[in-house]
């Protein structure tokens, strides 16, 4: 399987400018340099998918077609066990066109009702793809509570409503190092940096 060189230029396929900024910060020290699709103005393909493999697949596999580049992508999204999973693949789509998160924690909040069983996930998968073909998936995953009200201006998306197993803050109240250390997309590229920095085969 192909490393990536270290002069090489990794795209991240993204136009999530909160996503970006994490990838940035997880893949800083060991990536010459980043730029993303949304920076390259290339398209954002449909999400087509039924599970975030798909999508992170697809959405590697078009970035690193249509640049020529090596390409990562991140679909990720929280999973409510009370919503049978929901809103998982649909996270940034229960936030309308509008990217309104306030409104999509609002859905989660009247859909659990008065439910006891408060247990979520945040679920990541990186896909990272090669313009000859080859891709390579990583999954990460944190376990944790929904709680209402919302709470914290830091992070993105539904980092206010969701405190992570073993700890009182939700991510949106954390400083971002703190999230980067136990995130599932930290786990996610914990388990990519060990291939990127393995030695080729
Ligand atoms: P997608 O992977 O582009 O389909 O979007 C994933 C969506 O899941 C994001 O827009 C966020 O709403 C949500 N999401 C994924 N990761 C996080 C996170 O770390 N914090 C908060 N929300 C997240």
């Amino acid at each position: 399987m192909p490393i990536l060189h270290p002069d090489e230029r990794l795209l991240v396929a993204t136009h999530n400018p909160g996503k970006a900024r994490e990838i940035r910060d997880l893949l800083g020290p060991y990536v010459g340099s980043v730029i993303t699709s949304g920076e390259l103005g290339l398209a954002e393909p449909e999400e087509t998918g039924r599970t975030f493999e798909e999508n992170a697949v697809l959405k590697a596999r078009s970035a690193s077609a249509e640049s020529g580049m090596v390409a990562l992508a991140d679909d990720s999204g929280l999973s409510v066990s009370a919503l049978n999973g929901d809103p998982g693949i649909y996270s940034a789509r229960w936030a309308g066109p509008e990217k309104d998160f306030t409104r999509a924690m609002e859905k989660i909040h009247r859909l659990l009702g008065d439910c006891e069983d408060r247990s979520a996930s945040f679920i990541c998968v990186l896909a990272l793809a090669w313009p000859d073909g080859p891709v390579r998936t990583f999954e990460g995953r944190v376990n944790g509570t929904i709680v209402w009200p919302p709470c914290g201006e830091k992070g993105f998306g539904y980092d206010p409503v969701f405190v992570p197993d073993g700890y009182s803050r939700t991510f949106a109240e954390m400083e971002p190092a703190d999230k980067h250390r136990i995130s599932h997309r930290a786990k996610a590229f914990e388990k990519l940096l060990a291939v990127l920095s393995a030695p080729a085969s």
